[in-house]
């Protein structure tokens, strides 16, 4: 993070002139120091899921309709009945002050101007109660269930007291993945990096010296869940239960059997196992299996407008976005991040103009061209 009042106040203009999601992340490469960008753009292993998530998106093509009237169109749509501006929710990100001072706040102000819906991490940087009064925008709050049942029950809880709307619980990280970058340019935290939400659910985190904070931190990961813990989170909870990191059909089957509420097709942006299938190719494999039974979202290597019509015809409800948001945010904090939700915005509402869809409901498989 490399922000002075002077720079942030030049950034505003430049922001606004950024025309897609490359060009910003080339600026926010320049905002930030080399292990914090190494450790928000790496992945696992070669990185190769972590490529292919975004180029996969290039495989599937289109076969525009014409001639339907798209002079208005809307890009609204709901997800699990919360209504959102278009289908497009913000993904949970670690340590978002590391991005800008702003952190988790410019996040969730970006995502009230826009009318989306943001996840909060279990690694915020800013606390429930700052990040909720940003505005009356859902929110939702991403949780790993720790070794430390104790101090998962109080996240939750204080999740739940705080009127958050649902729980992402994390499954595709029972262990924390093998990652290069973090290992030979290691994430340098500061004391101005505090996680008070999981200070006050009991972890002593003044407790570890700052070098062993993120290795302590993935240590408490349990290994040991199952889906029996979805039923323990049910017992002390009411909120609606999202499943973030299913890749697997099977996994689609028994999570009806749970009757979970949504879920999140995503390989956690490439950064758990490398060699896993690429998000989008995954929601092809599900869709099918899924047959509308559940919500499904999409997470995962979405850069254009287009990526997002794409997920949309395959079957997804919405779309979730993690790095481009970050970069958003290091460019220019609440201004980065509203220019990264509007750029998105705008390609999805002509790319389904352009492929004659008026309305979300109107894109389906019937606009792309599927091989056998
Ligand atoms: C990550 C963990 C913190 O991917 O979810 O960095």
């Amino acid at each position: 993070m490399k922000h002075s009042i002077s720079t942030i106040n030049s950034n505003q203009t430049t922001v606004r002139k950024f025309f897609d999601i490359k060009e910003i992340e080339v600026s926010a490469l320049h905002h930030l120091s080399s292990d914090v960008y190494d450790f928000f753009s790496g992945g696992a292993g070669d990185e190769d899921t972590l490529h292919q998530n975004i180029v996969s998106f290039d495989k599937i093509k289109v076969l525009p309709r014409v001639l339907r009237n798209v002079e208005s169109r809307s890009l609204a749509t709901t997800v699990l009945g919360n209504e959102i501006a278009f289908p497009l929710l913000i993904a949970p990100m670690a340590f978002q002050k590391l991005a800008h001072p702003d952190g988790e706040i410019a996040v969730a102000k970006g995502a009230h101007e826009a009318n989306v819906l943001m996840t909060l991490s279990t690694l915020s940087t800013s606390s429930f109660e700052q990040v909720k009064c940003v505005g009356q925008m859902p929110i939702w709050f991403q949780l790993y269930i720790y070794k430390d049942r104790e101090i998962t029950k109080n996240l939750i809880q204080q999740a739940e007291q705080c009127g958050f709307n649902g729980l992402v619980l994390t499954v595709d990280a029972p262990l924390y993945g093998k990652r290069k970058r973090e290992i030979v340019n290691p994430l340098r935290l500061t004391k101005q990096i505090q996680l008070d939400n999981l200070q006050k659910a009991g972890l002593d985190l003044n407790a570890i010296d700052l070098p062993q904070l993120a290795p302590y931190l993935a240590s408490l990961l349990d290994p040991s869940i199952t889906w029996k813990d979805i039923e323990w989170i049910r017992s002390i909870s009411s909120l609606p239960i999202i499943l973030k990191g299913v890749m697997n059909p099977r996994d689609v089957e028994i999570a009806h059997e749970y009757n979970i509420d949504a879920l999140i097709i995503s390989n956690h942006g490439g950064r758990q196992f490398d060699s896993a299938l690429s998000a989008i190719e995954a929601l092809l494999a599900i869709s099918e299996v899924n047959a509308g039974k559940t919500e499904l979202i999409l997470d995962g290597g979405i850069r254009r407008g287009s990526d997002i019509l794409k997920a949309i015809a395959l079957g997804a409800k919405a779309v979730m976005v993690g790095r481009p948001i970050l970069w958003g945010l290091a460019a220019g904090g609440v201004e980065g991040v509203t220019r990264v939700l509007s750029i998105l915005k705008s390609e999805l509402d002509m790319a389904m103009a352009l492929c004659g869809c008026k309305s979300i409901e109107e894109v389906n498989k019937d606009i792309l061209f599927l091989k056998k």
